[in-house]
């Protein structure tokens, strides 16, 4: 049987009482596997992911991280859970006046003592990783480098070197590359499915970009208007399913 990293079942989200923006959603992702969630802007897609972060919780229905029910967990069994899951998003979510090595240790924030943190002495195998990290995402030589004077291209693998701090299992992308230029987009995207095959990782990315989600992914999962439209492997997606999923709503 596979093991599912990820799962949904029957979830129902509503912002706001008698207007759910996921309705009965059920899926599972694979551990180990690629899959980008499609679909028209407002079909749900940030609020999907966000499930899985522990920032909304739904309405009814079961969330399911590596194994483990995650809507119902409290305190430090749920930091734990959450620690398995690392962000990336649009925007990058970096502390652009601290330097490259500040950025992604804050990863680490979760194993250091508050007191260290506060005193900015992180343990040296800490800072070590950190390092590491930077030296795996192509910018080893970017340590003392404030992130607000780097690319786009290259903040995003500041962040993605923090995910890999974190020692995250997991790794949910909103759309990851949407302000990036072509060449930065296939770099960052080469190497988000170059760690999740060398690492086992699994990553999550929601995108705009159906072509890009078709190369990078082993499975694709079409969301429109709160509901799964479809989920399968990329290599049989068609224009008849393209047309369905961003045909125009009713
Ligand atoms: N914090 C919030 N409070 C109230 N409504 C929200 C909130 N966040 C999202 N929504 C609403 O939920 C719906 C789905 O939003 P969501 O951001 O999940 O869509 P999306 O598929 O990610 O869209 P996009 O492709 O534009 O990013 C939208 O109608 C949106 O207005
Ligand atoms: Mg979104």
């Amino acid at each position: 049987m596979t093991e599912n990293a990820l799962e949904l079942q029957q979830v129902t989200q509503a912002y706001r009482k008698g207007h759910p923006i996921l309705d009965g959603v059920s899926l599972s992702v694979p551990k180990g596997q690629f899959v980008s969630i499609i679909g028209p802007s407002g079909a749900g897609k940030t609020t999907l992911l966000r499930l899985f972060n522990g920032m909304v919780r739904p309405a009814s229905g079961e969330v399911w991280v590596e194994g483990r029910r995650f809507d119902t967990l409290t305190g430090k069994e749920r930091r734990q859970v959450q620690q398995q899951v690392g962000m990336i998003f649009q925007d990058f979510c970096l502390v652009e006046e601290s330097s490259c090595l500040a950025n992604v240790l804050n990863g680490s924030l979760c194993r250091v003592p508050f007191w260290r943190v506060f005193l900015d002495r992180f343990p040296r195998v800490e800072v070590e990783q950190a390092r590491q990290a930077l030296e795996q995402v192509g910018l080893a030589g970017f340590a003392d480098k404030p992130a607000g004077e780097l690319s786009g291209g290259q903040k995003q693998r500041v962040a993605i070197a923090r995910v890999l701090v974190q020692q995250a299992s997991i790794i949910l992308a909103d759309e990851p590359v949407a302000s990036l230029d072509p060449g930065s987009s296939r770099a960052v995207l080469e190497l988000l499915r170059n760690l999740q095959k060398t690492q086992r990782l699994t990553v999550v990315m929601n995108s705009h970009n159906v072509e890009q989600a078709l190369q990078y992914s082993d499975r694709i999962l079409g969301l429109r208007q709160g509901r799964v439209l479809y989920e399968g492997p990329s290599d049989i997606w068609n224009e008849e399913k393209f047309r369905a999923l961003y045909g125009r709503q009713a």
